[in-house]
């Protein structure tokens, strides 16, 4: 039975919020597809966690930033004021899920506050808050990764470019973006 899914609308846009950029879908996964990946924690600090070198969970930033995922990471940075977003390309793969998770992790100096994403498959995925539950999927949206999150299994490798947003929280970001849209 299909679980009821919340539209991203603005009763919920505490967790979530369509972003509307312009970019050519193609050309960006041409240009980040070959990106290195491995587990998010191949020595998971906090024990016994589901996180901990998950192989079906795979992260890797984007070194060799092409003019497409520049085009991307300049438009978030103008219209979200934000100074510091960093991207990185994420893969869950067929057949798993993650489970609920907040981002809030220092894992170098600074906290990953926020983010925005855009997934690359054809077929996207919804994302699920523990609060609101599962919202309908999205294609390019910014997200509050600090509240907890997770995404229900997937029968499809889920491909995504994660914009890490360091420097400003969720709500900063996204009155900004409605000011500067
Ligand atoms: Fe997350």
């Amino acid at each position: 039975m299909a679980k009821k899914r919340r539209k991203i609308d603005s009763s919920i846009s505490d967790y979530i919020y369509n972003i509307d950029l312009s970019y050519d879908l193609a050309k960006v996964f041409e240009e980040v597809k070959d990106t290195p990946t491995a587990p998010y924690f191949p020595q998971n600090p906090y024990k016994d966690s589901w996180f901990k070198n998950t192989k079906t969970w795979l992260h890797g930033r984007i070194e060799n930033i092409g003019p497409e995922v520049q085009n991307i990471v300049d438009q978030i940075k103008e219209l979200t004021e934000s100074k510091d977003v960093v991207p990185k390309l994420v893969r869950q793969l067929a057949g798993s899920l993650l489970p609920l998770h907040t981002d809030l992790r220092k894992v170098t100096a600074r906290y990953n506050l926020c983010a925005v994403n855009i997934q690359l498959t054809t077929e996207v995925a919804p994302v699920e808050f523990e609060e609101i539950g599962v919202v309908e999927p999205y294609r390019c949206a910014l997200l509050n990764i600090i509240k907890r999150h997770g995404v229900p299994m997937i029968t499809e490798e889920r491909i995504y470019i994660k914009n890490s947003i360091y420097d400003i929280p969720y709500d900063v970001a996204l009155s900004n973006y409605l000011k500067n849209k």
